[in-house]
């Protein structure tokens, strides 16, 4: 794989880099409502903070929350490093200025070429405004053009239908698999797992 630092996200969006992956420095992601920008390292906490002490963070952790000290096992290093874009990358989302929340995209299975992706959404008077369907749109868009992957994938539990919805409307279907079941706050609840494969985005 090339990789070409571009600091103009003009010059990438015109395609005058071809089918070379990018680092991104300094640089955002673009949507019709948001911005997404790389979180950068020294905003670790705040990405914490968001993930657990907001009515978000229910939809993530539950009620219980989780430790700083396991959240960073899973939220490991190369999330909040450009330098290593197959490693996974979290993003901000970012509406006129202010942060709404976060949006990231997994370590890309390059041998299977699919990638998952997870989102959040801080206050609940933030949401249903249509900024989450707009940011994954535009990290879809970005993970197309810049990776040789074929499926981008996102799970949510049953007992999240708005989550579900945002995702349809996205374009992601269903996937045809055996429903699996996970315990959330002592309760059973399904796991659904959406995909959005590439011919689809083609055909778009
Ligand atoms: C899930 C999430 C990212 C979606 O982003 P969003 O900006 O709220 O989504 P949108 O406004 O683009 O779309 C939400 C859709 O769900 C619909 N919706 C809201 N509540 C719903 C419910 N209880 N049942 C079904 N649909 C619902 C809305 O009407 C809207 O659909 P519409 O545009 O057709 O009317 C955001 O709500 C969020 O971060 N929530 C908290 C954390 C979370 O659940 N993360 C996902 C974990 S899998």
């Amino acid at each position: 794989m090339y990789l070409t630092t571009v600091n103009n996200f003009e010059e990438y969006q015109n395609g005058k880099l071809g089918n070379t992956s990018i680092i991104l420095k300094n640089m955002e992601i673009k949507g019709e409502k948001v911005i997404l920008t790389p979180i950068k390292s020294e905003e670790k906490d705040e990405f914490y903070k968001l993930a657990t002490e907001t009515e978000g963070s229910k939809f993530w952790y539950g009620a219980n929350g989780i430790t700083k000290e396991k959240f960073f096992e899973d939220w490991n290093d190369s999330y909040f490093d450009i330098n290593s874009p197959e490693k996974g990358q979290c993003f901000w989302i970012v509406v006129n200025g202010g942060k709404i929340g976060q949006i990231n995209y997994n370590e890309i299975d390059l041998k299977n070429k699919k990638v998952e992706l997870d989102i959040i959404i801080g206050d609940e008077a933030e949401t249903g405004k249509g900024y989450g369907t707009d940011a994954l749109k535009a990290l879809i868009k970005y993970l197309f053009d810049n990776f040789d992957i074929n499926k981008i994938w996102i799970e949510a539990r049953g007992n999240n239908p708005r989550a579900i919805r945002a995702y349809e409307k996205v374009g992601f279907k269903k996937e045809d698999l055996p429903s699996e079941k996970e315990n959330f706050e002592g309760e059973l609840v399904d796991k659904v797992g959406l995909e959005f494969l590439r011919n689809e985005f083609l055909c778009n």
